[in-house]
Parts: structure tokens; sequence; C-alpha cells
């Protein structure tokens, strides 16, 4: 038995995590259930799943949990940062899955990392910000990272049996979202309502919009570099539209070995869980390659979708400067989705929001919380006098 602690569990990686705890009861149990708003998704998860400990995103969310759930079966519940730091942490869990959206996430996977629990990691946004600091302490407390986004577990499992200096390259998927086609004129225009139509994958708000502006992909690279110890150049990018092929591995003889499977966020994150077993899943169904007849491939167009060049770009100058682009690009994407800006604004307040940091290099988390809420004031002011 495995007991997990979820960080992030209301949302769209959350809800998949427990759909495959659900399905090997024998394997899971839920120690621990972090979360934000989203209260009647919570209170049922709690009905399900009896964690000892829960939290959410504040003191005002919390007391209303607590009137829903009196009696003596109720867990504990705690509120705000501190709260989702105490799931990780003291729930007794041997596995944290960190799946809240942003860089939000970052404090309570540092902790669960320092406390020595292994991570099963989905919030990518977390090694963007503070990759080098994550990894030298999970390298110093000898704690698993294993990766949930399904390009990194693509790599993860392509890797399995292999040596690292063998590599010559890694290159991930991207499906090219809903706007692949879409040229320079069609792209101003785009709405929200639009770009939160992925063709191929279901998914939380922020990350679909990511999607569409390719900056999904420029945090993967990041995240790509820093979980597998190579240099960003040596992070390449395929449009790969059908989405069957997660990534690739090119290694020094020039074999290539990629991982294949449905476009299903159930099958990385189970493999995440139950590493380095696999586990049987009832969905989704078996790949049938001559239905999927077709894997097509692209080079990605920077010019059409900036967001990728600058992922490089903040990736070659490294220190603090991811931190940066992911603060900026967070707050776009908000903005956007409230529609108070238009798509390619997104990649124009990142753009300026790097260009007005001053990089640094990386000493310390409090030093990454600091350049996270700069870049995030900065950029809110660029939006609010619409100064793009
Ligand atoms: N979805 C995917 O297929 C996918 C694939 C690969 C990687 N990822 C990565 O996984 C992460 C989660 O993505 P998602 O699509 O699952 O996002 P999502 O559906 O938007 O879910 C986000 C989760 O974070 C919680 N949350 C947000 N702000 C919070 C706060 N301040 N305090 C506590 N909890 C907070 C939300 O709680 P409430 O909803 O209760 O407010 C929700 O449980 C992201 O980093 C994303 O890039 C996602």
């Amino acid at each position: 038995m495995k007991r997990l602690a979820i960080l992030g569990s209301t949302g769209s990686i959350g809800q998949s995590t427990l759909a495959v705890v659900a399905e090997h009861p024998e394997e899971f149990t839920v120690a621990g259930l972090a979360a934000g708003k989203n209260l009647p998704v919570l209170a049922a998860q709690i009905k399900q799943f009896r964690p000892a400990l829960v939290s959410v995103q504040d003191e005002a969310a919390a007391a209303r949990l607590r009137e829903q759930l009196p009696g003596p079966d109720s867990p504990r519940i705690l509120a705000g940062p501190a709260g989702a730091r105490e799931v990780a942490v003291a729930s007794g869990a041997d596995l944290v899955v960190s799946a809240m959206v942003g860089a939000v996430g970052l404090e309570p996977t540092m902790a669960a990392i320092d406390a020595g629990i292994p991570v099963a990691l989905a919030n990518k946004e977390t090694l963007v910000a503070a990759g080098p600091l994550v990894m030298a302490q999970a390298a110093k407390r000898q704690v698993p990272i294993i990766p949930v986004d399904s390009e990194h577990s693509a790599i993860f499992q392509a890797l399995q049996g292999q040596r690292r200096e063998a590599v010559r390259r890694l290159w991930l998927t991207a499906s090219g979202g809903p706007f692949r086609s879409w040229d320079a004129a069609a792209l101003e225009k785009a709405t929200a309502a639009q770009a939160l139509m992925h063709p191929n994958w279901s998914m939380g708000p922020k990350i679909t919009i990511d999607s569409a502006t390719m900056m999904n992909k420029a945090l993967e690279v990041i995240e790509a570099s820093v979980l597998f110890g190579l240099p960003a150049d040596q992070v390449g990018v395929y449009i790969h539209p059908q989405s069957i092929i997660h990534s690739l591995v090119e290694f020094v003889d020039g074999s290539v070995i990629a991982q294949l499977g449905m476009p299903d966020m159930r099958l990385p994150i189970a493999y995440a869980l139950a590493y380095p077993r696999r586990l049987p899943l009832s969905a989704p169904p078996p790949l049938d390659l001559c239905q999927v007849a077709q894997l097509t491939f692209e080079a990605p167009d920077t010019e059409r979708f900036p967001g990728l060049a600058l992922g490089y770009a903040a990736a070659r100058e490294g220190g603090t400067m991811p931190c940066v682009l992911n603060a900026a690009n967070e707050m776009a994407v908000a903005a956007f989705l409230d529609c108070r800006i238009k798509f390619l604004d997104i990649p124009r307040v990142v753009a300026a929001t790097m260009a007005a940091h001053a990089r640094e290099e990386l000493a310390s988390l409090e030093q990454v919380l600091e350049v996270n809420r700069w870049a995030r004031a900065y950029a809110q002011d660029l939006l609010s006098h619409g100064r793009l």
C-alpha cells in the first residue's frame, strides 16, 4: 500500500490521479488532499477517499468545508500555503503528487523534498521557477522526482536502462494546439473560448492556454533540461498533431527511442504512482495504430508562436530568468482568460517583463519567491496600464 498526498486534487491531474487510485484500491490509499476553492469536488473526494488531512486555499474556504463535514470522521482541515505544506509533509504520505497549477506549487513541493518524501511531479512551474535548487535539494536528500507531464514521462520511460552519457538529444512533441494552422492576423483576434478548445487533451484552463501559445512547450523545454540534466539547446521540439508519440530520446549512435500511447494523462500518472511497475488500466482503449494511420511531424514556427523562443532565451540566460518568464506568463494568461488582453499580448507581457529583469544567479528559495513576486507585480503593472 502506498499512501499518497495529492496537491491540487480538484484539478484535472488531481482528479485523474484519484481515478487511478479508485481503480487500484489494493495499491494506494489517500493520506492527504490539498486544493484551492472547489469545495463540492473536494468534499466528494473526502467522502470517497477518507484522507486524514486536508487543506484549502484560505481560511474562509476551510470554515465552509468544516461546516459541510461535521462529525468525528471528518479530516483535519487546514488552510493556505502552510496548510498545503502540512499536507505534503505531515499526512504520512509515501509519495506526494504535486499537481497544483502555477508557482504556488513550489513551496509544498520543496517541503516534501526537504522532508525526504518522493514526488510525482506534474507542476512544471516548480521546475521552471527553481529547477536547479529543486534538483540539488532532491539529490542531497536522495528524493526521487518522477515526472507526470506526459512528455517527460515518455523521456523518463525511454531512458530506463540507458546511460545518460549515451543521450545526444531529447525531442519533445507538441500537438501545436488549436491554432496550429492559424495565420498571424487570425491569431490577433483569437478568443479565450477558442484557445480553450484543445484538439487532443482535456486539461485545466491555464495549461490549455499555454498549449495554444506554445508557452507550455517553452516551460517543458526548461523542465526537461532541468530534470534530465541537458542544456536546453539539446532539447528539440517537433509539432506532432496526433499526440500519439509523447516524446523521444536520440542516442549518440543515432538510435531514437519513443514512447507512444493514447493521449490520456492516466497513463503517465499511473506510471509515476507505481514506478517502476506498470499497472493495468481500464481506460483509455488500447492504441490502434491502423486506426491512427498517420503520424506526422512539423518544425515549430516561433514567428507565429514567440512563446517557445522566449522559453529558449530564458533557459540560456538561466538563473532567475525562467522564474520571471513563468511568473509573467501566469499573470498574462489570467488576464487573457478574463478577456482583459488579446491572445498575442501574452508573449508581449512575458517578453517585456523579461527585458526589465536583471538576471541573478539562483541562490535560495526565498530569492525565487521574491523574484516571482517582483515579476508578477511588474507584469500586473503592464496589464493595468495597457503598456504592451
Ligand atoms: N492537465 C493536464 O493534462 C496536465 C498535463 C501535464 C502537466 N500538467 C501540469 O499539472 C499542473 C496542474 O494542471 P491541471 O491542468 O490539473 O490544473 P487545474 O485543472 O487548473 O487544477 C489546478 C489545481 O490546483 C489547485 N490550486 C490552484 N491554486 C491554488 C492555491 N492557491 N492553493 C491551493 N490549491 C490551488 C486547484 O484547486 P481548485 O480547483 O479547488 O481551486 C486545482 O486543484 C500544472 O502545473 C500543469 O502544467 C497538467
